[in-house]
């Protein structure tokens, strides 16, 4: 992954219905990408839409990435996608713990196993951690380190290079405006200080943070350069060619 460059993520979620309609979607966007595009663009599929996309997409300049991965190596798990399956499948990221897997019961433990598999299988975890609400006593960062510590449970110090963390309060996902600048970067600062007592310093400085919670193409200037994100993770505006374009467009450096 190139580093000084922005990390640009589109998380599909559900809201593709058919293979015609994300082929369109992706040869779009590749259509849109802006000449010498330094930064790295993933999407991620809904799984069931993956082999028709990298058959049908013969695009070089957009990587993919699943929306979740299984805990499992392999075995009987039912329903499963196992991380060696998706990395086989042309992979090279996968989501884990994002708030909509977390509001059905996903567990800091569940997410912890999901970013050892991923690892150990060489996807790169996004992994996502960010409050449920905000209080003026500030008892959310401490959500959020809890949320770091046990989602980070099974790395080791030197991991951190290949692993991306997303602060993604959920209160910001799917709402009209993103939050201030000043706050994505509160948070990715303390998300940093909590990596370094957890590993340590250097450690901590190799991990790359994003930002996500309606990220479009008027707010995301902003949350680079004042909100100290590394780069976005798209939800609904990932679903639409020229709003996606128009983000990885403004990213630009
Ligand atoms: P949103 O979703 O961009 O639609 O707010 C972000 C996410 O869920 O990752």
């Amino acid at each position: 992954m190139k580093k000084d460059a922005s990390l640009i993520v589109g998380n599909w979620k559900s809201f593709i219905l058919s293979p015609k309609e994300g082929l369109q979607l992706i040869k779009n966007v590749d259509k849109k990408l802006p000449r010498g595009m330094k930064n790295t663009v993933v999407v991620c599929p809904p799984s069931v839409l993956f082999g028709s996309l990298k058959a049908g997409f013969k695009g070089k300049r957009i990587l993919f990435g699943l929306q979740d991965v299984s805990e499992f190596a392999d075995g009987p798990h039912t329903g499963e996608t196992s991380a060696a399956l998706a990395r086989a499948g042309g992979a090279e990221y996968v989501i884990v713990g994002h708030a909509e897997r977390r509001a059905s019961g996903e567990t800091d433990e569940v997410v912890a196993r999901k970013v050892r598999a991923a690892l150990d299988a060489k996807l790169i975890p996004i992994v996502c951690v960010g409050e449920s609400e905000r209080d003026k006593e500030g008892h959310y960062f401490s959500a959020i380190e809890k949320t770091v510590q046990g989602s980070l449970a099974r790395v080791m110090p030197n991991e951190l290079s290949k692993i991306v963390i997303a602060y993604e309060p959920v209160w910001a996902i799917g709402a009209p405006q993103a939050p201030d600048a000043r706050i994505v970067a509160e948070a990715v600062v303390y998300i940093r200080k909590t990596l370094a007592t957890l590993f340590d310093r250097d450690a901590a400085l190799k991990a790359r943070i994003i930002y996500g919670g309606a990220v479009d193409a008027t707010n995301a200037v902003q949350l680079l350069s004042e909100g100290h994100a590394g780069g976005f993770l798209v939800g609904r505006a990932s679903t639409n060619a020229e709003s996606f374009a128009d983000i990885i467009r403004v990213c630009q450096s």
